[in-house]
């Protein structure tokens, strides 16, 4: 049985030894903890799918930085897939048709130029797509808004 002369130091030195362990490095330099963001909705179904042409895009993106031709291609084809999908006519108004057939045209021009092998062209050629994500999403938006008043 040690004595508690011994005893009494090691409980010290143990219980140190835990505070050092347990206390977060500078507590000071965290910044201020804000209120637990909740965990992020689940996408539905429709979003899910939206959300697939972010990585279409970022093939054909990959595919030009890297001049990988069939890269190129097989997002701008999965794009022009997806557009001819039932799910993808959110809306069914004329603009909303027209955007889809312009969307569809320019994936099918960047998919062309990829295969003749035009880099410069798929690139100007992808900007086009680009800007038919953004003219779409703004129709989208505008026709919301108009049925909310
Ligand atoms: C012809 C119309 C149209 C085109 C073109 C279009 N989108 Fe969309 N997009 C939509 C619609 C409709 C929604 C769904 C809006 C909703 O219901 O909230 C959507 C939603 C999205 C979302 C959000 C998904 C979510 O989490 O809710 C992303 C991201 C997106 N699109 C990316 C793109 C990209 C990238 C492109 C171009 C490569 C593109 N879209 C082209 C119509 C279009």
């Amino acid at each position: 049985m040690p004595s508690i002369k011994f005893l009494i130091p090691g409980v010290v030195i143990a219980s140190l030894i835990g505070v050092a362990i347990t206390q977060k490095p500078d507590a000071a330099a965290e910044p201020p903890k804000v209120e637990e963001s909740p965990p992020a909705p689940k996408k539905s179904p429709l979003e899910t799918f939206m959300r697939k042409k972010l990585d279409a895009s970022s093939k054909i993106l990959e595919g030009l930085c890297l001049e990988d031709a069939a890269l190129i291609k097989e997002g701008a084809d999965a794009l022009s897939e997806m557009s001819k999908a039932e799910v993808w006519n959110v809306l069914t108004d004329a603009d909303y048709r027209e955007h889809s057939r312009e969307f569809r045209e320019n994936t099918a021009r960047v998919a062309k130029a990829a295969e003749e092998g035009d880099f410069d062209k798929a690139a100007l050629r992808w900007f086009d797509v680009t800007m038919s994500c953004l003219e779409c999403h703004n129709h989208v938006r505008s026709e919301r808004k108009a049925d909310k008043k």
